[in-house]
């Protein structure tokens, strides 16, 4: 017998972000709508502006701390002032589901944000939002782009973003055009 595809999910947010601030004010956004227990998977490659939306995040929960590429460390929690911490996870260099798992994430009591954890995440939680972000198709990958380059000093370019929402969270949510 095999195993059925996962409910396809239904889409939140299909734009057009121009540039950087556009980015990180989707995140703002969202943030808003954020509580203990959120997840975020995020998707698209390296310089697709991942880190940017998620400083909107941070901003809309008013975390203390600076969200940056957490280059050195896998997961990084910015305390709130006022809320449930962002917990900010860059799976790049994880090695797998396992790894994840061993970094023992409180989710229940976090809005946790993971970079590159598509795949990683099945069965953590029930509900959860896809965030795949998509550089125009011949802009390249950042990665490509000259490396003696400060890789925050990318132009601005616009991005396509969705959101996909899974799971009865999410039942009954929308996100206005903003
Ligand atoms: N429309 C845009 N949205 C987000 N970032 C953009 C956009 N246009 C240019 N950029 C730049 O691209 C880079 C994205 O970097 P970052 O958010 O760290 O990406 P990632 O975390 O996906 O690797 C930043 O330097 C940002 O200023
Ligand atoms: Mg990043």
């Amino acid at each position: 017998m095999t195993v059925p595809p996962p409910p396809a999910g239904r889409v939140l947010v299909d734009r057009t972000l121009p540039d950087t601030e556009a980015t990180e004010a989707l995140g703002r956004q969202l943030g808003g709508l954020l509580r203990a227990g959120d997840l975020l998977v995020l998707t698209g490659p390296l310089g697709a502006g991942k880190t940017t939306f998620t400083r909107g995040l941070g901003a809309a929960l008013h975390v203390r701390g600076q969200v940056a590429s957490p280059t050195f460390v896998l997961a990084r929690t910015h305390p709130s002032e006022q809320g449930p911490p962002l917990v900010h996870v860059d799976a790049y260099r994880l090695g797998g589901a396992d790894e994840l798992d061993d970094l023992d994430l409180d989710y229940a009591g976090s809005v946790v944000v993971v970079e590159w954890g598509a795949g990683l995440l099945d069965g953590v939680a029930e509900s959860w939002l896809d965030v795949v972000i998509e550089r125009p198709t011949g802009a390249g990958d950042a990665s490509a782009v000259d490396r003696d380059r400060d890789p925050d000093d990318v132009p601005d370019e616009p991005r396509r973003v969705t959101v996909t929402a899974h799971g009865p969270r999410w039942a009954g949510v929308e996100v206005t055009t903003g």
